[in-house]
């Protein structure tokens, strides 16, 4: 795939797919960092002279005019972080968005309207993309966190303008280059949540990829299920346990070390402050539920760190939203942050809940990179192709 540094930029229209699905509420952006990330891309094509068109979607509102998922709402935070006036179009097709574009200087910004306003997005209906099309001399994908979306504005658009990625769909691609396609070793891979069910294709392919896989969070208790461990009332997919089972035999054909909780912190009830005891995995008592990894394991998990080049973490190691639950997220997440600080690691993070865990622990800013996507990060961890990446060109 192109960059923009090899775009003909002046005085052209580009459309800038971005990806501007923060949390709001009341009206309000909560968690302005997806627009954060986009401003480098935006200011280089607007200082080149280039108009810039943002092309965005704004939660599900599965092909209807939803007013409540307007993208009006973000303009005041955009124009705020960028330092510059955004016009808004109504619309992101048709009259209204072509007046918008018509009345575009160069260096200036537009925003369209929520591209799933429309059926003809989320379908990647090509006669939808040709419309898109029609309102641009090029096309700029900045956002990795919706290229798991074969729609018609990560998509079929493509393939229609000439195209490149944006600074932060090319800061993303090469960070997890880095981290899973062409890493140092060894390879830890932290992965944590409540549900295996959620996350088989990626336990699957990572055991193929790293060197040692650590299992955390509800996840792991099924994992513990599946050697025969009594797990008591902690969440635990029974079901799974056959599957849990390949997974590690894969992962020990392929050379890939498995860790899971030694010790663990339970509690009879999961709510802030609820009294709890740290156990044996296999002491869990029938009445209690495992809610985190207990010290001997997170010292088990630093030590794998130490001894690790690269690092992929996506979910906590524990139910890290609640003290206190957290611990051992916590101070893994420390460790890491403190590796990486001493240049010895490289650390990619992503997925919803992971960057929240960093947050909380502080030190997100510490990772090596801590990735805008959600279910894009999951898709890529599972090995996938994203279709929004794919059209990019190779
Ligand atoms: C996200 O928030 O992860 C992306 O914007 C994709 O949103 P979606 O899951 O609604 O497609």
């Amino acid at each position: 795939w192109k960059t923009i540094d090899e775009m003909d930029l002046a005085g052209k229209r580009a459309l800038v797919r971005v990806d501007v699905n923060v949390p709001v509420e009341a009206g309000r952006v909560t968690d302005a960092t997806r627009i954060e990330r986009i401003l480098p891309t935006v200011n280089d094509i607007a200082d080149k002279g280039g108009r810039v068109i943002l092309l965005a979607h704004f939660d599900r509102p599965k092909g209807r005019v939803v007013p409540e998922m307007s993208l009006k709402q973000i303009v005041p935070t955009l124009e705020e972080k960028l330092g510059r006036k955004v016009a808004f179009a109504e619309d992101c097709v048709g009259d209204a968005a072509q007046a918008a574009v018509d009345a575009l200087g160069d260096g200036e910004v537009l925003l369209l309207e929520n591209t799933r306003f429309h059926p003809g997005e989320e379908k990647n209906e090509l006669e939808f993309a040709e419309k898109l099309a029609h309102l641009g001399d090029l096309y700029v994908n900045d956002a990795f966190s919706a290229a798991h979306r074969a729609h018609a504005s990560t998509e079929a658009l493509a393939r229609l303008l000439p195209a490149c990625a944006g600074r932060l769909m090319a800061e993303e691609l090469s960070a997890l280059d880095k981290a899973l396609g062409n890493p140092e070793r060894p390879v830890v891979a932290v992965v944590g949540g409540a549900k295996v069910s959620t996350k088989l294709d990626l336990l699957s392919n990572l055991v193929e990829k790293v060197d040692t896989l650590v299992i955390g969070g509800g996840m792991a208790n099924t994992f513990l299920a599946a050697q025969g461990l009594d797990v008591g009332k902690s969440l635990c997919e029974h079901d799974l346990t056959g599957t849990a089972k390949e997974i590690a035999q894969k992962a020990a054909e392929k050379g890939c070390t498995i860790l899971l909780p030694r010790d663990v912190v339970v509690a009879r009830e999961f709510k802030a402050g609820a009294a709890s005891e740290v156990v044996k995995a296999e002491d869990t008592p029938a009445d209690a539920m495992i809610l985190d990894a207990g010290p001997d394991s997170v010292a088990h998990v630093e030590m794998a760190l130490e001894n690790a080049k690269t690092l992929v973490w996506n979910g906590p190691l524990g139910a890290f939203e609640i003290a206190p639950f957290d611990r051992g997220t916590v101070a893994a997440a420390k460790k890491a942050a403190e590796l990486t600080k001493a240049g010895k690691l490289v650390s990619v993070a992503g997925g919803g809940d992971t960057v929240a865990a960093l947050n909380a622990a502080g030190v997100a800013q510490d990772f090596s990179y801590v990735s805008t996507a959600g279910g894009a990060f999951l898709e890529w961890m599972e090995g996938k192709v994203l279709p929004g990446v794919k059209a990019l060109g190779a």
